[in-house]
C-alpha cells in the first residue's frame, strides 16, 4: 500500500529509510499471525471479517519462533504484527516477547477493539513500542460502517489515548474512500487533539474479496487529498512526511522534509508474512510469491530477493510508462493499482487523471491481473 505519514514530532522513523538506504536490503517485516478479526471492514483485502469465507487460522507458536529467528539472521530490525486482528491472536503475548528478545522494534496493526489500559500496559511490559490504528471518520457511525461493527470508533479512540497514555506511540491510520475524502483534514485534527504526533493516509486499494466487490468506494483523487494533508501539516507545526506514494509528491513543493520511497515493496524494504507462512509482494497482493516454511533454499533474504525480482520481471508496464519523463520518479507506478487498468497504467498518475473529464472516477477494468 502506498502509505504517507505526517510527522509532527522527531521520531525515529526515518530510521527504517536511513538503514535501507545504507544496508539497500530488508530491513522491516510485517507478520500476519492469524487471519482471524473481531471486525468485518468494508474494504478488507483479506477478507478477515467474512465468517462465512474465511476459516480461523492462526500462525503456530513454533512456526513464529523459526521465522523470527530467519528475519534476525537476515539482518531486518523491526517486525510489525498485524492480522487479521493480532489483539485476538491467543499468542500474541509471547509473539511481542519473542520478537523483541530477537531485538525487533515491534510495532502493532491493531483496530484497538480489546486494547485496554491494562492490556496495553502488558504488551509495553513485553516490548511493543508503536501500534497504528485507524480513525476512518470524524461521524462514529461512519467509521463503524467502514469498519462494519458497531462501537467500533469509541473503542478506537479509546485504544489509542490508552496506549498514549501509558509511552507507547500511537499513529493514526486512515484507508481513504469516497465516504472519507472530503474529512480527511477533520480526522487528522482529531488525532492531533488526541495528542497524536504521526498521522498516516492512504488510498483503499483494489486487491480481493470485499476490497474487490466494494471498489467503487475508492477515492476520486488521493492525490490531491495528499496535497490537502501537506498545507495543513505545514500550517499546523509538522516536521517531516515519510511518502510511500509513487506520484506524491512529485511536482509539489513543501517546506516539510520528505523521505520518499516510491513503493517500498519493490524496493526490497519490507516483507509480507501470512498466519501461514505464505510471502506477498504486498499485502494488498493475496497471490502468494512463495512460502517461508516450505519452499525457502539457503538463506531467507537472498531466496526473497530472487523472488522479488521474478515478480517484477513478469509485473506489467504500459510501454507508454517507460518512455514517460516520471518513469525515474514513479518506477511506473503501484503494482496493485496497475494491474486493476485496463491499460496496465496506475490510475493516480497525473498523465492518466488528465486524461480523465473533471471529477470522474479512476477507470478500473475489476480485473486483476
Ligand atoms: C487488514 S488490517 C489488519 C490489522 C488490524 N486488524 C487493523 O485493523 O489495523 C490492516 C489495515 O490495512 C488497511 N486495509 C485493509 N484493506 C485495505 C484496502 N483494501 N485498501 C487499503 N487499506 C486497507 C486498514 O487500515 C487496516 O486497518
Amino acid at each position: 500500500m502506498c502509505v504517507v505519514t505526517f510527522d509532527w514530532e522527531e521520531n525515529d522513523a526515518g530510521e527504517k529509510v536511513r538503514r535501507f538506504r545504507k544496508k539497500k536490503s530488508l530491513v522491516w517485516a510485517v507478520i500476519e499471525v492469524t487471519n482471524s478479526c473481531n471486525l468485518n471492514c468494508i474494504w478488507c483485502y483479506a477478507n478477515s471479517g467474512n465468517k462465512a469465507k474465511i476459516r480461523r487460522e492462526h500462525m503456530g507458536l513454533a512456526e513464529l519462533k523459526k521465522l523470527v529467528g530467519m528475519l534476525k539472521d537476515s539482518g531486518l530490525n523491526q517486525i510489525t504484527y498485524s492480522g487479521g486482528e493480532p489483539t485476538v491472536y491467543p499468542r500474541i503475548r509471547e509473539a511481542v516477547k519473542i520478537a523483541k528478545d530477537n531485538d525487533f522494534v515491534v510495532h502493532m496493526n491493531t483496530n484497538g477493539f480489546v486494547l485496554t489500559r491494562g492490556f496495553a500496559r502488558e504488551l509495553k511490559s513485553l516490548g511493543l513500542s508503536q501500534i497504528q490504528t485507524n480513525i476512518d471518520s470524524v461521524d462514529p457511525k461512519k467509521h463503524d460502517y467502514l469498519r462494519g461493527r458497531e462501537g467500533s470508533f469509541y473503542r478506537a479512540v479509546s485504544a489509542l489515548k490508552n496506549a498514549r497514555k501509558i509511552g507507547i506511540t500511537c499513529v493514526s491510520q486512515t484507508v481513504l474512500t469516497k465516504e472519507n475524502e472530503t474529512e480527511t483534514v477533520g480526522i487528522f485534527e482529531l488525532a492531533r487533539s488526541l495528542g497524536l504526533q504521526r498521522c498516516r493516509v492512504w488510498d483503499m486499494m483494489p486487491s480481493s474479496g470485499c476490497a474487490l466487490e466494494n471498489f467503487d468506494i475508492r477515492p476520486t483523487n488521493y492525490i490531491e487529498s495528499l496535497r490537502k494533508l501537506t498545507k495543513f501539516a505545514e500550517g499546523t507545526g509538522g516536521k517531516h512526511i515519510e511518502s510511500g506514494e509513487p506520484f506524491f509528491p512529485l511536482d509539489f513543493e513543501t517546506s516539510l522534509r520528505v523521505s520518499h520511497i516510491p513503493c517500498v515493496a519493490s524496493h526490497g524494504v519490507l516483507v509480507n508474512f501470512a498466519y501461514n507462512g505464505d510471502v506477498y509482494y504486498c499485502v494488498t497482493q493475496r497471490k502468494p510469491m512463495f512460502n517461508v516454511f516450505s519452499d525457502v533454499e539457503g538463506g531467507f533474504e537472498e531466496f526473497y530477493m530472487v523472488k522479488l525480482r521474478e515478480f517484477l520481471k513478469k509485473a506489467k508496464l504500459n510501454p507508454g510508462c517507460t518512455e514517460c519523463e516520471l518513469f525515474d520518479k514513479c518506477g511506473g507506478g503501484c503494482y496493485t493499482r496497475r494491474s486493476y487498468s485496463s491499460e496496465r497504467t496506475d490510475y493516480w498518475c497525473p498523465r492518466v487523471l488528465n486524461r480523465q473529464p473533471q471529477g470522474a472516477s479512476p477507470d478500473v477494468s475489476h480485473s486483476p491481473a
